[in-house]
């Protein structure tokens, strides 16, 4: 439960010689306490010398929220400001309640108003049923963030720096260490990361890359819009990624690169991969825009081949709050190349040799993204248990004979999406757990040979049937770290109900 402090709660509780209810409950995590920005400044004025001095201990313990000066105007409209703040501050940032001396003073249907003693016997009751549960549930998480993320926000548009600037590089030093890695370039988007790359591997006109077909459009267009030719590789039925064994066959005189993608949280298979480039001097370029935090034997994704890519689209495990991307390498020729391509090629300022484009990654973003990187271990790990949890109740419910579940072929899979598979029943499926409020995701539908936009590649139906198959039986359930147990088991309850009756 999220609740927000009144001033009231606190003024006594910081008067108090007693430990009080609501900091416990806060501190053993059975609630996360919130406080108004400006209610610290009025407590500052009510307090004794003495008790001001309790405040910077409880604020270690609490989170602070900052009004907007939308919301100091709307409060101000209303004789009781404090009280109608806090309101607008639980709605506006999906709190669960406010907690106060007085409940009678506040004059809200919506937003439940608890005594000290009234949320601890809330916290001790049963939980409310789940009845809905959604694919992706960004601001969820913002609560854990807000701090961090806002002190990035202020400080960047205090120093003015928003292109560029010292909060990319901080971010690129983070990432690269986190990537295992000796340089990282942030850039615009995950699309960017990759076009970007095969310009710094030199790829135009003529050339040909391998990679697969079961992927985001991204990965293709990407290829396309440099003038190479993208050739594609059937995936695995297990992991779909790239079937290794079936890269050399398609090597030609032309190819000039490789790009596995690590689908879903999952490394492709990289020491084939990374011989065969070896032995035909092929450039490696990881498409581990979902795979952030993803391990191959031991080693990180990004960290594999010649180039990694990632995106930061707030969807995938380290998200931003728009777009961005970075690319990781341990070379410094192609770290020099690809900064100077992310400035239309200009080295020095205004004197261009190569073409480039806009490919800067902004501050805001870079500083939201560091803030979020400090989670990431964090919020991988649950990823993680709630797939274990999610296979164990999918498989004491018998449900395996339904349904296949992803199996960890290299760990560490880091599940930006958990993906199970369902033969002919998969659009039935989706559209029963769509019903019963669970959000559900196919990616993807179409495999990229099928794509109209695609058709003067020359490939038809049928000629990369794993992909195609993968394509009509797939379906992703929700898996983010936000969700609990109860939403995942209500998730299995409604499949069961699906395959075997109420
Ligand atoms: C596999 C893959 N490649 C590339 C991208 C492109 O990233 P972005 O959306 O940041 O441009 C994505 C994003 O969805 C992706 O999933």
């Amino acid at each position: 439960m999220e609740i927000l402090l009144h001033q009231d709660y606190l003024a006594q509780a910081l008067s108090s010689r007693e430990d009080s209810g609501v900091m416990h409950l806060c501190n053993t995590r059975r609630c996360k306490g919130w406080v108004a920005s400006t209610t610290i400044s009025s407590l500052m004025q009510q307090l004794t010398k003495e008790n001001r001095k309790k405040v910077k201990t409880l604020l270690d313990q609490l989170s602070v929220v900052t009004p907007t000066p939308g919301d100091l105007v709307e409060a101000l409209k209303d004789e009781c400001f404090e009280e109608k703040l806090a309101l607008i501050l639980v709605r506006s940032c999906g709190f669960d309640a406010v907690v106060s001396e007085s409940p009678e003073k506040f004059s809200s249907d919506d937003v439940p108003v608890f005594t000290s003693e009234q949320l601890e016997s809330k916290i001790n009751e049963p939980l409310d049923p789940v009845s809905k549960v959604k694919l992706l549930d960004i601001p969820a998480s913002y609560h854990q963030i807000l701090n961090d993320a806002e002190n990035e926000i202020a400080e960047t548009i205090r120093t003015g720096q928003f292109i560029l600037g010292s909060k990319v590089t901080e971010l690129e030093e983070k990432i690269a260490d986190y990537c295992q890695t000796t340089f990282a370039v942030g850039v615009s988007s995950g699309t960017d990361a990759l076009l970007i790359s095969l310009m710094a591997a030199g790829i135009g006109k003529g050339d040909e890359v391998i990679t697969s077909p079961y992927t985001f459009f991204a990965t293709v267009g990407s290829i396309i819009r440099v003038g190479a030719k993208p050739v594609f590789v059937d995936i695995n039925d297990v992991t779909f990624n790239m079937k290794a064994e079936h890269i050399e066959r398609c090597i030609t005189s032309k190819t000039r690169a490789i790009m596995p993608v690590h689908l879903y949280g999952q490394c492709a298979d990289m020491d084939p991969i990374r011989d065969l480039a070896k032995k035909h001097n092929l450039t490696v370029i990881e498409d581990a825009a979902q795979s952030i935090g993803s391990e191959y034997k031991n080693k990180k994704a990004g960290s594999l081949g010649d180039m990694g890519c990632f995106s930061f689209f707030p969807a995938k495990n380290l998200g931003a709050f728009g777009d961005g991307g970075i690319v990781t390498t341990s070379s410094e020729e192609l770290y020099e190349k690809l900064k100077v391509l992310r400035m239309h090629g200009s080295k020095p300022k205004y004197y261009h040799k190569t073409i480039g484009g806009n490919f800067r990654l902004d501050a805001l973003q870079a500083g939201i993204v560091k803030a979020k990187l400090d989670y990431l271990e964090d919020w991988t790990k649950k990823r993680r248990q709630n797939s274990t949890i999610y296979n164990q109740l999918l498989q004491q419910n018998a449900l395996t004979q339904y349904i296949q579940l992803p199996p960890e072929v290299f760990p560490r899979h880091v599940f930006n999406q958990y993906v199970i598979r369902i033969g002919n029943r998969r659009d039935e499926l989706r559209s029963f757990l769509n019903e019963n409020n669970i959000g559900c995701e196919i990616y993807y539908p179409l495999p990229l040979h099928t794509q109209e936009c695609f058709q003067s590649l020359g490939y038809i139906k049928g000629d990369f049937p794993e992909s195609e198959k993968a394509a009509d039986e797939t379906l992703a359930l929700p898996i983010s770290h936000e969700i609990s147990r109860e939403q995942q088991e209500y998730v299995v309850e409604n499949i069961r109900r699906f395959f075997l009756g109420d």
